[in-house]
């Protein structure tokens, strides 16, 4: 599953990852019955121990001998903590149709399993597409990336300002440190250098003007951010890549806390979801809004913000069950 989702951006990785599939020194380092994810923490344990400078991918026999201790600790203890920044590529123009569909001028965000922290700064970012650029000019960080079917131009024309901006995560990392920077690009499929380079800048920018970071359980923290949510701004909450870590009946708590706060005052939220025409291949992109409840699935989108597909109003609908990863 692993190595045919990375197969076309990440050859190199999907191979070791297929090689891995049958190798009972790998099954020997994870859990038994392995969890979804453990591809993803064998490839970060080794990835880690590359980025630090004491192994080679060309040489992945004597990481397995000579790092088999570190590996297991990695592999066992380490959840998936990735901060895909060009994800907020994707979620940029969801930001505005919310903006958009409420009016709303002045936002307090608010993300769940923030990681860094990086995508918190979306605001500060440069943005490019068909219909136009958006964000500051003189950016660090600049984005582009493929429409399927393209952003309207009219959400371009909207600025809501962010006024706070809140992340929740069980693991902040700390990107002031080597084993933070280290851990952070550990996750990222190898032979995606670009991804790493974007990751660098992303890095510098948010050393410049870093977030307010909770560590906590988004399930625990997110009832408490809302109890004591502002009126006189819409708080946004959104999250990419998170809920399908937790367990069912934790994401489940999760979107009761949304709707029991948004029956109490105005709220969205953005989520990565499963498409809505079936597909494995990408996220669904969904909003919901309070107090009416109406979810929409606005979008689809590549995995890590690479293409963005912006639905026809024909095309855009969001049952109960995409709300899942
Ligand atoms: C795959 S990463 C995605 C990070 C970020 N949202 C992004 O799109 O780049 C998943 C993140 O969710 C966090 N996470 C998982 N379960 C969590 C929970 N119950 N409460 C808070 N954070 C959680 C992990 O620590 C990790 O940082």
């Amino acid at each position: 599953m692993q190595a045919e989702q990375a197969r076309t951006k990440a050859p190199r990785y999907a191979a070791i990852c297929e090689s891995f599939a049958t190798d009972e020194r790998i099954a020997a380092l994870i859990e038994d019955p392995p969890r979804w994810d453990a591809p993803l923490r064998v490839m970060s344990a080794l990835h880690y121990l590359v980025l630090a400078g004491r192994a080679s991918w060309d040489d992945i026999d004597t990481a397995l001998v000579e790092h088999a201790d570190f590996l297991r600790r990695h592999i066992a203890q380490q959840g998936v903590q990735t901060n895909e920044v060009q994800r907020c590529w994707s979620l940029l123009p969801c930001f505005l149709e919310v903006a958009h569909r409420t009016g709303a001028a002045v936002f307090d965000v608010i993300e769940l399993g923030s990681s860094a922290g990086l995508n918190l700064g979306w605001d500060s970012y440069r943005y490019e597409y068909a219909a136009g650029t958006w964000g500051p000019a003189d950016a660090t960080v600049a984005f582009t990336g493929e429409e399927r079917r393209p952003v309207p131009a009219h959400l371009l024309t909207l600025a809501p300002v962010v006024r706070t901006r809140t992340g929740v995560d069980l693991n902040p990392i700390d990107l002031t440190t080597d084993h933070g920077i280290h851990l952070l690009k550990s996750f990222i499929w190898v032979g995606q250098d670009d991804r790493l380079a974007r990751l660098d800048r992303a890095i510098g920018a948010l050393r410049d003007n870093p977030p307010e970071m909770i560590a906590g359980d988004l399930a625990d923290v997110l009832p408490v951010l809302l109890a004591n949510r502002a009126t006189d701004a819409l708080t946004v909450v959104w999250q990419t890549a998170v809920l399908g870590y937790l367990p069912e009946q934790r994401r489940e708590l999760v979107l009761q806390t949304l709707a029991e706060a948004g029956a109490v005052g105005p709220l969205a939220f953005i989520s990565t979801s499963s498409a809505n025409d079936g597909s494995h291949l990408y996220y669904g992109l969904t909003i919901q809004l309070w107090p009416s409840g109406e979810r929409v699935q606005v979008a689809h989108a590549d995995w890590h913000g690479a293409f963005i597909d912006w639905l026809p109003a024909d095309q855009r609908t969001a049952d109960d069950a995409v709300i899942a990863f």
